[in-house]
């Protein structure tokens, strides 16, 4: 038998994955733990990242930031990290995932049970997604799993609501599948590497966050949603 205690409740896996740069993983991945964690779920993210914004967000101000412990991890150390991570009373993992498309990406994906795009409601970003949610389709039908994949729309606002519309059906039509709610252009989320507060975190009072609050709230509410149809699933 396995001798590494495992807790009653694996955790479960959440990637934030795009092979590209700039389209909110690191900013998403902070925003979305804090929602989970502030609702009691204890959150580990590993920090696949270079740049390791999420463990020097955390090194800097971890101790204001309840139940939510940040890991870096690099390729030759992602699988032991990762079980490590899974040995803990997390309820939840969230990957944070390099910019650049590599192993270790594909590896975060294989480990998953939901991949999650932050894409710009651009040309550019949604090709990127499309290209993760072909990996993870092909990892489906290759080992006959069911990863979820979903694109998350972000800083949406920034276009006019006509042309926004316009780019959400064209969303619609195409193969990828969104959260419905979007995630807005906001204040709060860039506060989040300045404060170090993700909204949920910020203290009650500001208008706008206690918009973000209820953007992230909407989007977990569908991960709930997400993760109860593939249990259902899995059970069935
Ligand atoms: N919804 C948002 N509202 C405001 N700023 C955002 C939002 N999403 C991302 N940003 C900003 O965009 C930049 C890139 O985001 P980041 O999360 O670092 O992307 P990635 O991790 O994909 O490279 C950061 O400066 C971040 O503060
Ligand atoms: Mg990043």
């Amino acid at each position: 038998m396995n001798a590494t205690k495992r807790p009653a409740h694996a955790p479960t896996v959440i990637t934030f994955a795009s092979s590209k740069g700039g389209v909110g993983k690191s900013t998403c991945s902070a925003a979305i733990a804090g929602a989970l964690a502030a609702r009691g779920d204890k959150v580990t993210i590993l920090d696949l990242d270079d740049n390791g914004t999420l463990f020097r967000w955390h090194q800097k101000h971890g101790a204001k930031l309840r139940n939510i412990a940040v890991t870096r991890a690099a390729p030759d150390t992602f699988n032991d990290t990762l079980n490590q991570a899974k040995a803990t009373d997390a309820r939840y993992i969230i990957i944070d995932v390099a910019g650049a498309f590599e192993a270790t990406m594909i590896k975060a994906i294989a480990a998953s049970t939901v991949v999650i795009t932050p894409a710009k409601l651009s040309e550019p970003d949604l090709r990127e997604a499309g290209k993760i949610l072909a990996e993870v389709n092909a990892f489906n039908q290759r080992f006959n799993a069911d990863i979820q994949h979903r694109v998350l729309i972000n800083e949406a606002e920034s276009l006019n609501p006509m042309y926004q519309r316009h780019a959400l059906a064209e969303v619609d039509a195409s193969a990828l599948v969104r959260f419905e709610h979007l995630m807005n252009r906001r204040a709060p989320y860039r506060e989040i590497f300045i404060t170090g507060y993700p909204p949920h975190f910020a203290g009650k009072g500001r208008a706008t966050v206690e918009k973000a609050v209820t953007e992230l709230n909407d989007i977990v509410a569908e991960i709930d949603a997400i993760l109860t149809n593939t249990t259902k699933a899995k059970a069935a």
